[in-house]
């Protein structure tokens, strides 16, 4: 993802109703929305952000809330009230109706809910569409089409008619249709919203695996906050208007701007959106390599743990020494640690999901390690950790709270994982003391 902009939206408003900018002067001078609804509907409210080229930029909100009225101010199918968008550095806003139809021919397409597919034409001719309106020669066109409808899975169907496939298949037209078109910025209506679950699922799958592929600037509307999570590099979240918070999925979900936010992402599956870098903590029982045994003893003593974390030059993580080994090799006057050093559990990367660490969070009492794509030991996660931040997050430092029982895992469930730990023979809950008697 380069830093530069695809699309900018400042400032943008949208009045349906009688004397539209009047509306918009008396919202800017602080009049409320319910005021002003009298005379129509303020369907965007000072709209501001950048989506940067490459990125999925996610606006999500409820119905009603200005979503689709801001994409589509966003293409020039809606004339804002006021404000203005950039796309790839023309502003669109007030330009001539030819002006904004080059720029959408030659930067922006779209895929619609309800696939707007032409019912008498071919899987093929439907993806070729966007290409016959740009004037691509009929060879060039069906070949460019082809590779796109294979690319999305439909092998095999190019010669069907849009009524003999699947929802889910003819999303995936939808879908080639805006990349055959082959412009940067694809814009996404509740795209997937009428597909069922499992189809919903895969197709959020290729869409990402399409992106980094094709390298598109994706901006996807939708009403679910799970699609947003598991989709968006960034969120908009949208309520009457306006744009109430813009941030990464875990910035929303760690530090909601506002009540109605932190109301909206409460039923999120947080396994699948935290990761590993954003609960991890500090290692504290660590010792390098070349500090030897008697010094790993001492930080065991310090910190009255059984076991301490191992690394090599550089930081890189080795694994894991326990007491009673690191015992033997103090009287044995060994000074070499590597003979005891064992790899207890698989390392993760920070952008491990947190779904993902519940195996090896399991086969091991010891902390998870947390590695850069270096080896580099980063950080760890306690288990305690691991099941305080998918129920109990502060909402105002992203800190996990262990004082309160998590509200989705019940204090029962802690527990017996606690004492399951405590059971195993090599638990971490042993001291260095009792280890050493
Ligand atoms: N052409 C129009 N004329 C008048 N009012 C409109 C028009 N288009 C949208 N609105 C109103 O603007 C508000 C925002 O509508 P919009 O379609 O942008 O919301 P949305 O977030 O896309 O909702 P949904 O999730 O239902 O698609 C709504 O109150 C809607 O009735
Ligand atoms: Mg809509």
């Amino acid at each position: 993802m380069s830093d530069s902009i695809a699309v900018t939206a400042h400032n943008l408003y949208k009045f349906f109703g009688r004397r539209p900018r009047d509306a918009v002067r008396r919202l800017e001078n602080g009049e409320s929305r319910d005021v002003v609804s009298r005379t129509g509907t303020p369907a965007v409210i000072d709209a501001s952000f950048e989506v940067k080229k490459g990125e999925i930029f996610v606006v999500m909100g409820l119905s009603g809330s200005g979503k689709s009225t801001l994409i589509r101010m966003l293409n020039g199918l809606v004339e804002p009230t006021s404000g203005t968008v950039t796309i790839d550095g023309t502003v669109i806003t007030g330009a001539s109706p030819a002006r904004v139809r080059e720029v959408r021919r030659r930067s922006v397409s779209m895929v619609f809910q309800h696939f707007a597919l032409l019912p008498h034409r071919t899987v093929l001719d439907n993806a070729a569409y966007s290409l016959e309106i740009q004037g691509v020669p009929a060879a060039e066109r069906r070949e460019r089409a082809l590779a796109v409808v294979r690319r999305v899975g439909l092998d095999g169907w190019e010669n069907k008619l849009p009524g003999e496939l699947s929802g889910g298949m003819q999303q995936r037209v939808g879908l080639a249709r805006a990349l055959a078109a082959d412009t940067d910025i694809l814009l996404m209506d509740e795209a997937f919203s009428a597909l069922d679950p499992l189809i919903r699922r895969e197709m959020q799958e290729q869409l990402i695996e399409l992106q980094a592929e094709y390298d598109k600037t994706i901006i996807f509307i939708t009403h679910d906050l799970n699609e947003a999570m598991f989709i968006g590099d960034r969120i908009a979240v949208m309520r009457d208007g306006r744009i109430v918070q813009v941030g990464t999925p875990e910035e929303i979900l760690t530090d909601p701007a506002t009540d109605y936010v932190a109301q909206f992402v409460k039923d999120v599956d947080r396994a699948r959106v935290l990761t590993a870098a954003s609960v991890m903590e500090p290692v504290r029982a660590l010792v390098s390599l070349t500090a030897g045994p008697r010094a790993a003893l001492r930080v065991m003593r310090d910190l009255q743990t059984s076991a301490v974390f191992v690394v090599g030059e550089g930081r890189r993580y080795l694994g894991v020494v326990r007491d009673r080994d690191v015992m033997r090799l103090v009287r044995n006057s060994d000074p070499d640690l590597s003979s005891v050093i064992e790899r207890p559990t698989s390392s993760v990367t920070g952008e491990t999901a947190l779904s993902e660490l519940f195996e090896a969070s399991v086969e091991s009492a010891l902390p998870v390690a947390v590695v850069d794509s270096r080896d580099r030991l980063l950080g760890v996660i306690p288990r305690v950790t691991l099941l305080g931040a998918l129920g109990n997050v502060s909402t105002t430092t992203g800190e996990i709270d262990l004082v309160e029982p998590a509200p989705t895992i019940s204090v029962e469930v802690i527990t017996q994982t606690l004492l399951a730990t405590a059971q195993q023979p090599q638990g971490a809950l042993v001291t260095a003391n009792e280890g050493s008697k």
